[in-house]
């Protein structure tokens, strides 16, 4: 029996991303549906659920994709309460790469720090990735701080992570300069930057005045980048004594997880992919044990 994915994707037009991916992945059909709302979306799940037997639905998935976490995360929830019983397929959700893009930056760092009781801080971690980045590794027991421009955005990510985590250690802060970013720094042995793309935290020079920093991970590959020390190409570069990955660097791995996960929806009808699904697959496409 073919594999079929169908895609449905937020935005007014679906990824071409997540199609070139889903072809590279194996996927034999690709059926993709744009501007999908929770409103509109019953009708594509049930086409995908009343198709196929009970016995071959695992042939059958779908992608949630598009420009806004936010909007794929309703969607997923409404997608999961649209199955029942054994009527079901297999469904992923990776809006803007959201999911993948933080699960192989945390692996990434998983290959050299234990994690758990790291002190960690993500910059930008209001966004898609950063939170996701901030709710992984809290996962992994780090102790870790959320930093937006805003305090109240900060603090909101918190406690969006303490719902689904309540034992996390995080604390949230506000930064409005280099310096402030420079000092909130100041201690940890993790940096993960994950701004929007053209947003500069750390300026040259930074990296030395952190002493104890052990790792630092930038996200943003477009000009300037987050740390302007770190360059997009590097992979567990040594730079002052602290491990650097760029962009490109974690994008590696995040290209090889996007493929593996939609590959494994065929395994079965019953797989949820969402971040901490992702993020075991990732563990595994490294070689790390968990
Ligand atoms: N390497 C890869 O494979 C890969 C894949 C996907 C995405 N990315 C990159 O990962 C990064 C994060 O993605 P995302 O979608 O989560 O980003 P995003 O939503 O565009 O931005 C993340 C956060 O950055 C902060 N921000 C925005 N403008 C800023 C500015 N001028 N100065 C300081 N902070 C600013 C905002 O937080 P506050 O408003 O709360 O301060 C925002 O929530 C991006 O650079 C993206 O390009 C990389």
């Amino acid at each position: 029996m073919q594999k079929i994915l169908i895609q449905l994707d937020t935005d007014p037009q679906p990824s071409v991303f997540d199609r070139v991916v889903a072809v590279d992945s194996g996927v034999e059909h690709l059926f993709s549906y744009s501007g999908v709302t929770p409103e509109t979306v019953t009708g594509l799940v049930h086409g995908a659920m009343f198709t196929r037997g009970p016995a071959d639905l695992k042939n059958t998935a779908i992608f949630v994709g598009g420009g806004s976490a936010a909007d794929g995360e309703a969607l997923l929830k409404k997608v999961q309460k649209t199955f029942f019983g054994p009527m079901r397929v297999s469904v992923m959700m990776d809006s803007n790469g959201c999911n993948t893009t933080a699960a192989a930056a945390i692996a990434s760092a998983r290959r050299h720090l234990p994690l758990a009781e790291t002190s960690a801080i993500v910059l930008g971690a209001t966004g898609p990735v950063g939170l996701r980045a901030a709710e992984l590794l809290a996962l992994e027991h780090a102790h870790v701080t959320l930093v937006s421009r805003t305090l109240e955005r900060a603090q909101a990510a918190c406690l969006t992570i303490l719902q689904r985590q309540p034992d996390a250690h995080l604390s949230a802060a506000a930064a409005a300069s280099p310096e402030d970013y420079q000092q909130l720094c100041y201690g940890q042995e993790l940096i993960v930057a994950a701004g929007a793309a053209g947003a500069c935290f750390l300026n040259d020079g930074a990296l030395q005045q952190l002493p104890g920093l052990r790792l630092a991970i930038d996200l943003n590959a477009v000009p300037p980048v987050g740390i302007s020390e770190i360059s997009v190409m590097d992979k567990a570069t040594e730079k002052f004594g602290v491990l650097c990955y760029g962009a490109i660097g974690v994008g590696g791995l995040k290209m090889k997880v996007h493929r593996r996960a939609v590959a494994s929806l065929f395994e079965g009808n019953d797989r949820v992919l969402d971040t901490r699904a992702i993020y075991a697959l990732a563990l595994e496409v490294a070689g790390i044990a968990r």
